[in-house]
């Protein structure tokens, strides 16, 4: 009895985890081709893509400006009211969707699939499917569970916390030479289905990169 009930816990954890495969990320490359000013000047929001995948090396450089670790001791490129890293950065690519662990440097799979154009809204899921990468900002509201504050309050933080990731991801792209959107329209009920989200777990913004078009 103890060994079917064994393996019957085995079989659940590998039907749950049939998508838990982690792919390990390059460590990011922080040179870059144009300095912080021209970076500034050059940032601006852009809707048309390349139909062309970033190289994981890319993609690494990419999660990282926009919410990598940055110092030994954990915290990260952006900085978070009272230590709360509560946003995680799930990533929508051609092969598939997964959640960015900075910490370990990784993705996780949850997805198989191109779920890109389900990142959009309306007639925006045209251009936001060929972006090379999509990023869906999720903010965990269970992490200031600890603290006595309106929800309202930590909802804002976590607002900052994600505009504070989306402009690095601006001036990331604007350096690279890529294109860059970030989107307050997008469809959460469906897109929280998609990423299992829990309750406490609410979309903050979106936001599509990608290489330009060669015109
Ligand atoms: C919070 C926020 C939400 C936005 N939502 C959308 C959106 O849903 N769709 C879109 O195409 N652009 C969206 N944008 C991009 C703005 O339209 C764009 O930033 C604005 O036109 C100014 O242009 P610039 O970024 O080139 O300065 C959003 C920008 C911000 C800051």
């Amino acid at each position: 009895m103890r060994k079917l009930f064994a393996a019957l816990c085995v079989v659940a954890v590998m039907a749950s985890c049939a998508f838990c495969e982690t792919v390990k990320l390059p460590a990011p490359d922080k040179t870059c081709p144009t300095t912080l000013t021209e970076a500034l000047a050059l940032r601006k929001t852009e809707r048309d893509f390349a139909d062309e995948d970033f190289t994981l090396q890319e993609l690494a450089n990419l999660l990282w400006a926009a919410g990598g670790v940055n110092r030994p001791d954990g915290k990260l490129v952006h900085p978070v009211a009272m230590g709360k890293q509560d946003i995680t950065i799930y990533v929508f690519t051609r092969e598939n969707v997964s959640k960015y662990d900075p910490k370990a440097n990784t993705l996780e799979i949850v997805a198989e699939g191109d779920y890109r154009r389900d990142t959009g809204y309306k007639v925006q899921k045209e251009f936001v499917g060929k972006a090379a990468v999509n990023l869906v900002y999720v903010q965990d509201l269970a992490l200031w569970e600890d603290m006595k504050a309106p929800d309202e309050l930590k909802q804002r933080w976590g607002f900052a916390h994600t505009g504070a990731a989306m402009q690095n991801v601006y001036l990331y792209s604007a350096a690279m030479g890529w294109n860059c959107v970030v989107r307050g329209s997008f469809e959460g009920d469906s897109l929280a289905k998609l990423l299992k989200l829990s309750p406490s777990q609410n979309i903050t913004l979106v936001q599509s990169v990608g290489k330009r078009p060669k015109n």
